[in-house]
């Protein structure tokens, strides 16, 4: 303290008047205002009420158990490819259109039916539970139990049977949806991904100027996509016949080609791979030409044109199927046979 400090300069200095700190002190206690009276509602004093209720519950869990049998009709009866219009959304599949509305009003059902319940029917009294050691005692544990079996009995859960057993029904069928859904797992290809539209003799289309190719045609470090020849993009099924047959082409120095059997499959550098990735069937498109390695875009699987396209990075499960290819006595380049292997995805039943 300096000498010219006096007592009162040591003094906090006062609140000034009506500030909070004055009206209200920090140790003032605020009497618990408590709870407010319990009102019954109406249906506690009515049964007809009580029974609305009960029939509006049901309706609800009545109405989410139509709607998941609804979901599952949808989804046998409804084609894969039909589309609808709907307002204000436009053109949509109506296949997701009916599964989205059919297994959001069964959920929903389920919810409000909930909630309407428990607003109307079970107990609404307000209980207040003193904040307790995490660990409780047996005797809590013994009055949670009895508390448990209380809240059951008020809750009219064994009462009311019409509203138990729909709420039963509803949630038994609810996870039929995602059953049902298993089925897009399926069916396995069989024998589907064995054969393709090549075939000895069938000359290699490019798919850009639609004209068969020559060898001459393809220069080192292209890539370029071919169809098999009688392949029209008018016909019904060629969406499912060139995801089957797409075929990309490179011209490789013959002395960068490490596999001895790609160099006999192919004509002078020249080699064809199936285009469909093996992992679980993208087009693959990204070539570089230093490399000699092909991307896979969607999962990045990587795959080394000039060993074989073996698998060299990413999730792919087994080399890109290589077709053989020779030159027919017109100079065009031509297949001779169809893959020897399956393309496409891997999946079990490969052998
Ligand atoms: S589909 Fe090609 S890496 Fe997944």
């Amino acid at each position: 303290m300096s000498s010219q400090d006096t007592p009162e300069e040591n003094l906090p200095a006062e609140p000034p008047h009506g500030t909070d700190a004055e009206i209200a002190p920090s140790d003032a206690l605020v009497p618990d205002p408590g709870l407010p009276p319990h009102l019954p509602r109406r249906q506690d004093i009515d049964e007809r009420a009580a029974k609305r209720s009960e029939r509006a519950v049901a309706g609800l869990f009545t109405l989410s158990m139509l709607a998941t049998i609804g979901f599952i009709a949808g989804f046998v009866a409804i084609d894969v490819d039909k589309i609808i219009y709907v307002w204000p959304i436009g053109h949509i599949s109506a296949l997701n259109f009916t599964l989205g509305c059919t297994l959001g009003i069964a959920l929903f059902a389920i919810g409000a039916g909930a909630v309407h319940w428990a607003r109307t029917l079970m107990s609404d009294e307000e209980v207040v539970d003193e904040r307790h050691p995490i660990e409780a005692p047996p005797e809590v544990r013994q009055r949670v139990i009895q508390d448990f079996r209380k809240g059951a009995g008020e809750s009219q859960f064994g009462r009311r049977k019409l509203i138990r057993n729909t709420m039963f029904g509803a949630l038994a069928l609810v996870p039929l949806s995602g059953v049902v859904l298993l089925r897009d797992l399926g069916p396995l290809p069989g024998d589907k991904l064995r054969h393709t539209l090549w075939a000895k003799g069938k000359l290699l289309i490019n798919q850009n100027t639609n004209e068969p190719m020559k060898p001459s045609d393809i220069t080192v470090g292209s890539l370029t996509f071919a169809k098999p020849d009688g392949l029209e993009e008018t016909a019904e099924d060629f969406q499912e016949q060139i995801a089957k047959a797409a075929l990309m082409i490179v011209r490789l120095e013959p002395e960068d080609i490490k596999d001895k059997r790609e160099l006999e499959w192919g004509h002078e550098g020249i080699v064809a791979f199936s285009k469909i990735c093996t992992h679980v069937g993208c087009p693959i498109s990204l070539y570089e030409q230093q490399t000699h390695h092909v991307l896979c875009p969607c999962h990045q699987s990587t795959f080394d044109l000039a060993d074989g396209a073996r698998v060299i990075f990413g999730p792919a499960g087994h080399a890109l199927p290589q077709l053989r290819i020779s030159v027919n006595s017109d100079g065009y380049l031509e297949a001779l046979g169809d893959f020897t292997e399956p393309v496409g995805p891997s999946f079990w039943e490969r052998g």
